[in-house]
């Protein structure tokens, strides 16, 4: 069987900014050539891999089928049994992608604009994801069980600017509602930051499900906390789930026993430990959250000047400056602190948590592929959502829904 990674090289595959979506036609192609999705991509996916095979006479095939199927020699490939289809919009890194897949989910399309994202996405599942939504041809959507969207949460958020529905970001749920209303999925799975619920007065939350509610779903939401699911994580986010049927019963997810920071940190690494004036607080007291605070930088990041225009971050300016006890949770990781200021309490020492703890912390396996600058990952994995919290809600649907 031919390696994906053997067609790649041969085909000196690049992904490009900007909107060309070959790369996207060709490998959702790959994976979706026996499955009745096809059809979808074929046309544009052969022209391409034959544009291709001509200036580079590599593969001597003329037809891209003769190569297929294919063996996805990457870290989370396409499940082999397969019980239910997803499409993974807004898609980020995979955080959806990589539970849904160990449920026996078959994604068969997938949209991200953000280039450094689509080449984690590529890497890691061995498919590029089609870029703007904006600008699809919704044709190109397949059918499928179950559409989940973790879309742009910074309209909403607290630590964005809260412009909900005024800001562009915050209008991409329309183009979620366009697919939802062509391809009418069983289970619709949406994902976004707490604030939502209180956003505009609870306005901007009613306008969404009365917008669901319209489609012919049947809605049910909460709030899930990631610190529930096994992860040290204080990380709380609204799951909104939509079928036609019957209504999604929460109180049936399994929860876990709330985890501490300690077990996840990284041995025999490389730390940065913080090396400017700090105060260690006395007699600290875990919080309710479970966050044990024992301390702060002396620098006043806020103090100093918030830059004009970025007075909205300024929750977020505060998180560099505090410390957290490797002996309780730690906050949310927010996608805007690119430097990855999260700073922490270890075996008598302040220093920063690694990238690959941040990246435990949101429950990625160890194996998930890390690339492009740091100040991408920090960004990238705030902006995720927590994998095992994903599995249990997806387990859930697949036992009550499908
Ligand atoms: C909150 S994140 C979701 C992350 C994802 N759930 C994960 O597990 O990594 C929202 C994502 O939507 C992407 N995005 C924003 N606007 C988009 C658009 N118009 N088309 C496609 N993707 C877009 C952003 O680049 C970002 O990665």
């Amino acid at each position: 069987m031919v390696k994906y990674t053997t067609i790649k090289k041969n085909l000196k595959f690049e992904i490009e900014k900007g909107d060309n979506n070959d790369l996207a036609f060709l490998t959702h192609y790959l994976q979706n050539h026996e499955n009745g999705v096809a059809p979808h991509f074929k046309d544009s996916a052969i022209k391409f891999y034959n544009e291709l095979n001509a200036q580079l006479d590599c593969v001597l095939e003329p037809e891209i089928q003769l190569v297929l199927p294919m063996d996805f020699d990457v870290p989370f490939p396409p499940p082999e049994k397969i019980d239910f289809t997803f499409i993974d919009l807004f898609a980020g890194i995979g955080g959806f992608r990589i539970p849904m897949q160990e449920l026996n989910g078959k994604c068969v399309f997938t949209s991200e604009y953000n280039f450094y994202a689509q080449k984690s996405y590529e890497l890691n599942f061995g498919e590029v994801p089609f870029g703007d939504i904006t600008k699809l041809n919704l044709d190109i959507v397949p059918n499928h069980d179950i559409l989940v969207a973790g879309f742009p949460c910074q309209p909403f958020s607290i630590s964005g600017k809260m412009k909900g529905f005024e800001d562009t970001r915050g209008t991409l749920i329309y183009n979620v509602l366009q697919i939802i209303e062509k391809r009418e999925p069983k289970v619709v799975v949406l994902e976004n930051v707490k604030h939502l619920v209180h956003h505009d007065n609870g306005n901007t939350l009613k306008i969404i499900l009365k917008h669901l509610e319209d489609l012919g779903y049947l809605i049910s939401w909460k709030v899930l906390n990631a610190s529930d699911f096994g992860v040290p994580q204080n990380r709380e986010r609204i799951i909104i789930v939509g079928n036609k049927q019957k209504k999604f019963d929460f109180s049936k997810i399994t929860e876990k026993p709330k985890m501490i920071l300690k077990p996840f940190l990284e041995k025999d690494v490389e730390f940065e430990y913080l090396n400017e004036p700090y105060t260690l607080i006395e007699n600290f007291r875990s919080q309710e959250s479970g966050l044990i605070f024992v301390g702060h930088r002396n620098k006043k990041i806020r103090g100093a000047g918030v830059r004009p225009g970025t007075e909205h971050l300024s929750r977020v300016h505060k998180q560099p400056n505090r410390i957290y006890s490797s002996e309780g949770l730690h906050p949310a990781l927010p996608s805007q602190e690119t430097s990855g200021r999260f700073w922490i309490y270890d075996e008598g020492t302040v220093r920063k948590l690694t990238i690959n703890e941040c990246y435990r912390l949101m429950g990625f396996p160890d194996d998930f592929i890390k690339i492009s600058n740091t100040s991408e990952l920090y960004k990238q994995i705030g902006n995720s959502v927590c994998v095992p919290m994903v599995k249990e809600v997806i387990k859930q649907v697949k036992d009550q829904l499908l």
